[in-house]
């Protein structure tokens, strides 16, 4: 598995952890809920007289229903998490977190699930819709199947979809495309498959991180696939693309920090035009099918701290400018065929130069196969960033 796709993992849990915090201030808590709830008819038996915190409305009823409706649609909970998934409070239920409407600082709701790890069994009901008022719902790592309901459309103010390490199929959800507040989408490590649509990319969509590796999605890159995209980070590992990385890939310079599209099976160039990602700190473009020469532009992006070209058809010399590059820390370019490397990529901390034709430097590859790659038709590189070869 690829190191800087699971590194990122460990970054994102925490990131969730903040925002749960955030979600579960007890201040949120306990300021704008009402005083006893007007409605003690809801509570018949012998339940507190007098209790704080227990205002029943019209939400989480609906919640209610919502989440008995998915206890329902489990068939296994190994840690016991749904089990106290009983009676009408469903604000004391494992995995989910109440808190003032945003519409309403009187109503308490449903704002956030997190059944994180929970190894579940089961599939997600379409009474999931009724959770209108949810912000974060995260279930990585349990076994849902099936596919996210298309009820979820209802969730105008969901934020955090993070559904990774399940086992959900079927095409890209396309309602994700058209949730208003969706900002870090998370579906990697499932069995979706078919076109990722371009908008996800854009349109109504802004994330601030996409997920989609290791799946069986299919991406087309064309000049709008990338470049309308607002995210940080992008990470397409593991999924088949097609088409070329296009020069419009700049259009992102404003907000993309991490790059991920290792064994990819893309069969492109590197555009010059890459090296106008001034805030990009990870760049990983490994096990691909990439030719030409690396550019001598990547040596303007400022903030580069990782840079992984391994495993591709790379030739010529690695740009001096790369390796003077302030911040890179980790320089791989092991696995293609650079017949030259500057010595300043000596300094570069971490540095995998090996099976490359770089004469008279170790770990290289064999004469022969220098030869031979020279002796293939050069590569020229189109405007569109495509490998133009030339008709033998
Ligand atoms: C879950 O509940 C069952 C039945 O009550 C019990 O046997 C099992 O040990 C519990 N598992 C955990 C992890 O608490
Ligand atoms: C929720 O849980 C708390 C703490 O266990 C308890 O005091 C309270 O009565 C519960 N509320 C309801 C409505 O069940
Ligand atoms: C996805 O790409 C693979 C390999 O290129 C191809 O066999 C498959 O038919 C494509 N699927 C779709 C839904 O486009
Ligand atoms: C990308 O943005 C351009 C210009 O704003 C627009 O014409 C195009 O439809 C957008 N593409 C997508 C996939 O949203
Ligand atoms: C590369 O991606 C393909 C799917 O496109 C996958 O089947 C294969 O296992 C991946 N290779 C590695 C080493 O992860
Ligand atoms: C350096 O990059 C390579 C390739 O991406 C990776 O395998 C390695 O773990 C990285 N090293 C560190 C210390 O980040």
């Amino acid at each position: 598995m690829a190191p800087s796709t699971t590194s990122k993992k460990g970054g994102a849990g925490l990131r969730h952890l903040l925002l749960l915090c955030l979600i579960l201030l007890p201040s949120r808590l306990s300021q704008p809920l009402p005083a006893p709830s007007p409605s003690p008819a809801a509570s018949p038996s012998p339940a507190p007289p007098t209790s704080p915190l227990s205002p029943f409305n019209d939400r989480l009823e609906a919640a209610y229903i919502a989440l008995q409706a998915w206890k329902h649609a489990i068939i296994e909970d190994p840690k016991n998490l749904t089990e106290n998934w009983c009676g009408p409070f469903v604000c004391n239920y494992t995995g989910i977190f109440c808190t003032a409407a945003r519409d309403d600082p009187h109503i308490l709701t449903v704002a956030g699930i997190d059944l994180n790890h929970g190894r579940i069994a089961g599939y997600l009901p379409d009474h999931l819709g009724l959770l209108a008022d949810l912000a974060l719902l995260h279930l990585n790592s349990n076994r849902f199947h099936g596919t996210l309901p298309g009820s979820m459309s209802h969730m105008h103010l969901l934020f955090e979809l993070d559904v990774s390490n399940n086992l959900l199929s079927g095409a890209f959800p396309s309602f994700l495309t058209s949730l208003p507040s969706l900002k870090y989408l998370d579906l990697r490590f499932n069995r979706f498959d078919g076109e990722l649509p371009d908008g996800v990319f854009g349109g109504k969509l802004s994330l601030d991180a996409l997920f989609a590796n290791d799946n069986k999605f299919n991406v087309t890159l064309s000049s709008g696939t990338l470049a309308n995209s607002t995210a940080s980070v992008i990470v397409l590992a593991n999924t088949e693309l097609t088409g070329c990385l296009p020069p419009t890939i700049a259009d992102m310079a404003d907000t993309l920090v991490e790059l991920v599209l290792l064994n990819t099976s893309i069969s492109s160039c590197i555009p010059p035009e890459i090296g106008k990602l001034r805030k990009l700190k990870v760049l990983d473009l490994s096990r691909n099918a990439l030719a030409g020469e690396l550019p001598e532009s990547i040596g303007d992006m400022e903030s580069l701290e990782v840079l992984n070209v391994a495993h591709n058809q790379l030739s010529g010399v690695v740009p001096t400018s790369i390796c003077m590059l302030p911040k890179l820390r980790n320089l791989t370019v092991a696995g293609n065929y650079f017949c030259g490397e500057p010595v300043s990529c000596l300094h570069v901390p971490l540095r995998d130069d090996r099976m490359n034709c770089i004469p008279e430097w170790p770990h290289q590859r064999t004469h022969e196969e220098c030869i031979a790659f020279e002796h293939r038709p050069p590569v020229h590189c189109g405007a569109n960033g495509c490998i133009l070869h030339h008709p033998l």
